[in-house]
């Protein structure tokens, strides 16, 4: 326990100390991080604020917060936020926490629609909005359509759309894949579940115990959404559209043969920072 009296400072490196003991490799940042949530100070600022002394109810709240953190739940979880593109978004239960990984579908995204001019978009499992706000926060023009099986994850997207001044281009709608859809679409982008059932108990706690399933479980051989999502993306495709997809590791043969079956030809892969190929689009044979 961090005694009532101890100052920032010292309750950071204890914080940091249980962390790093309990194996959380990002022990000295996510301490910092959850002082500052449980004092509103920030201990690593210079200007004084590491010598300030915790009072009771701010050692209860930074054990409360340890706690979470040591059941492995995610900074990000605890702090209700993750940033993403440069933009914080709000998440709750539903969302998926929003992976680094996640910018080789933006960037092949953004290469696809011109700087300026109108587009429009088509985000499938759009969560709290990651992908669909990071491309609309670049291209001031285009405006999108985020659809999700969660309703309780549209509460958030629809909040960071508002909070990130994207309201007035950004729809949101509850149902599954492309169903009862019909307006077409410049880009349909997703960054579907993709995890084989089987693997996703053997998934990191943090996020087997605290990602939603739904945002991980892709069936029994992690491809079900494609299968889905390609079956009728001609359907609410414009003539010359792209379908941009996120895959997981090694699944790119599969997706882009399933696409081929649809009709679809892989045009483009983009790898993540770890050149994992990570991105596939297509485009309407
Ligand atoms: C891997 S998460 C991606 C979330 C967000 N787009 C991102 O990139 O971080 C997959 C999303 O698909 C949603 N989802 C799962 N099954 C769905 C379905 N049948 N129809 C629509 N959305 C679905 C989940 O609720 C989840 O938000």
């Amino acid at each position: 326990m961090i005694p009532a009296g101890t100052s920032l400072g010292a309750a950071r490196r204890l914080a940091a100390d249980r962390l790093a003991a309990a194996g959380i490799e990002e022990a000295a940042s996510e301490a910092r991080i959850l002082l500052r949530l449980a004092t509103g100070l920030d201990p690593a600022l210079p200007g004084g604020a590491a010598g300030m002394c915790l009072d009771p109810a701010q050692c209860d709240r930074v054990e409360a917060f340890l706690a979470r953190r040591l059941s492995r739940e995610p900074v990000a979880r605890i702090i209700g936020t993750g940033a993403f593109h440069g933009l914080d978004l709000t998440l709750n239960a539903a969302c998926l926490i929003p992976r680094d990984d996640t910018e080789a579908l933006v960037a092949a995204a953004l290469d696809l629609l011109p700087p300026y001019g109108p587009a429009r978009i088509l985000d499938l499992g759009v969560g709290p909005g990651t992908v669909l706000l990071a491309i609309l926060s670049e291209r001031r023009e285009a405006s999108g359509l985020g659809i999700d099986l969660s309703a309780e994850a549209l509460v958030a997207a629809r909040d960071n759309a508002r909070t990130l001044g994207l309201a007035d281009r950004a729809a949101f709608a509850e149902g599954c894949w492309t169903q009862g859809l019909a307006a077409p679409f410049d880009l349909i982008v997703s960054n579907p579940p993709y995890i084989p059932a089987a693997d996703c108990e053997r998934l990191a706690p943090e996020v087997a115990l605290h990602d939603p399933r739904l945002a991980l479980d892709g069936g029994a051989d992690g491809l079900d959404a494609y299968r889905a999502i390609f079956a009728n993306a001609g359907r609410v495709l414009k003539h010359g559209g792209h379908v941009a997809v996120e895959i997981g590791i090694g699944q790119a043969p599969d997706v882009a043969g399933i696409a081929r079956a649809c009709g679809f030809r892989l045009a483009r892969l983009v790898s993540d920072l770890a050149g994992i190929p990570r991105a596939l689009v297509f485009a309407a044979v």
